[in-house]
């Protein structure tokens, strides 16, 4: 018997029904659709309206979907990782909300704070799980209500993200695909570069941290650029590397979708050709760890069995990373 892998076993996405485009954005902010579309890629973004609702109720239309899809009970599911940085609380986790939620009531879980890396991260985690034998059916959701934190008065921010999320079904297989390797990566060095200024411990809300504005994303979108693109190449030359693999050998890279130039200047770097770069921020924007299970199942008819795919991500922390997984279905 050869050793047990995690393997993707089914894939889904939601996104809320309201759609906030570029040209709504012109009316809130000194902007417009050329300067989006040519410097990030996004035409428009999905937000949760509505103001009773939170990042457990976009993990729960993503996980019912895929429970029904991949015809899983919810008291078969063991385990629920949620990555995110917009839980519905400080605590308690988004995971045991969404759990409690679907009537997964043999689960466990947490969050994974990550931020971009998010998905990628906890994805890692939960295979650990699958590969050690000790669980079988675990769900990992990755996703963000964006929209909770961004400043609508800052152009600089708020046009780049939206709200949504996706999760993934993970099981043990013995057939070699799933998931094969990866390089995950954080330096806590880049934090003041990308973060939320209050809310924490070291700046508890307060009337003043409100009204300076602290409790949305605050990032130098310069830095954080350059970062990414190099973030993002290096792990992939690095896992492709470790693997003994060249871009011939890889199908498909699905990187984090937070602006089309980083995404291009990606595989640019590595030398992937444009059509194995699977995109579709123009749809969402950046939904932070809600990305890549978005591009999963919004692709998920072009994968074959055995495919070899490359995940990359980066994020606030920094963190970043990269996974190999062969597709198992
Ligand atoms: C934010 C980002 C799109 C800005 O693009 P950029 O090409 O770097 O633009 P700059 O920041 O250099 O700004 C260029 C000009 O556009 C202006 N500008 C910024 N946002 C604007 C907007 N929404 N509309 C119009 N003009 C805008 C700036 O004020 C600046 O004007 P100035 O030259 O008069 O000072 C880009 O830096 C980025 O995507 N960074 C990564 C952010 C990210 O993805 N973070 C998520 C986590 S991975």
């Amino acid at each position: 018997m050869g050793k047990i892998k995690a393997a993707i076993t089914g894939v889904s996405g939601y996104v809320p029904e309201d759609i906030m485009t570029n040209f709504d954005l012109e009316k809130l902010v000194e902007t417009n659709d050329e300067w989006i579309v040519s410097r990030t890629g996004i035409k428009q973004r999905h937000i949760l309206k509505d103001p009773k609702k939170a990042m457990s109720d976009l993990g729960v239309e993503a996980v019912n979907k895929l429970l029904a899809k991949t015809g899983t009970k919810p008291e078969e599911i063991d385990m629920l990782i949620v990555g995110t940085i917009t839980g519905d609380y400080v605590f308690p986790d988004t995971a045991n909300l969404i759990s409690h939620k679907i009537g997964a009531k043999n689960a466990f879980g947490f969050d994974i704070n990550a931020a971009c890396s998010g998905f990628i991260y906890s994805l890692m985690v939960g295979a650990k799980f699958v590969e050690s034998g000790s669980h079988k059916k675990v769900i990992i959701v990755g996703g963000d209500k964006m929209s909770s934190i961004l400043n609508y008065e800052d152009r600089a921010t708020c046009i780049l993200f939206g709200d949504g999320a996706g999760a993934v079904l993970l099981e043990p297989s013995e057939d070699g695909n799933g998931i094969q390797n990866a390089i995950l990566k954080s330096d806590g060095s880049g934090s003041e570069y990308l973060y939320m200024k209050a809310g924490g411990s070291l700046n508890p809300p307060t009337a003043e941290t409100v009204a300076n504005r602290e409790h949305f994303v605050t990032q130098d979108g310069r830095i954080v650029f350059k970062a990414a693109i190099k973030g993002m190449s290096e792990s992939i030359r690095d896992l492709m590397e470790k693997n003994n693999l060249t871009q011939e050998d890889i199908d498909w890279v699905i990187p984090h979708q937070a602006n089309n130039r980083i995404i291009t200047a990606v595989g640019d770097q590595v030398g992937f050709p444009s059509e194995k770069v699977l995109v579709n921020i123009h749809n969402y924007g950046n939904t932070t760890a809600g990305t890549i299970p978005l591009v999963l199942s919004d692709f998920e008819d072009k994968f074959k069995k055995g495919d070899k795919i490359i995940l990359t991500a980066f994020g606030g922390g920094f963190t970043w990373g990269s996974i190999l997984l062969h597709w198992a279905y």
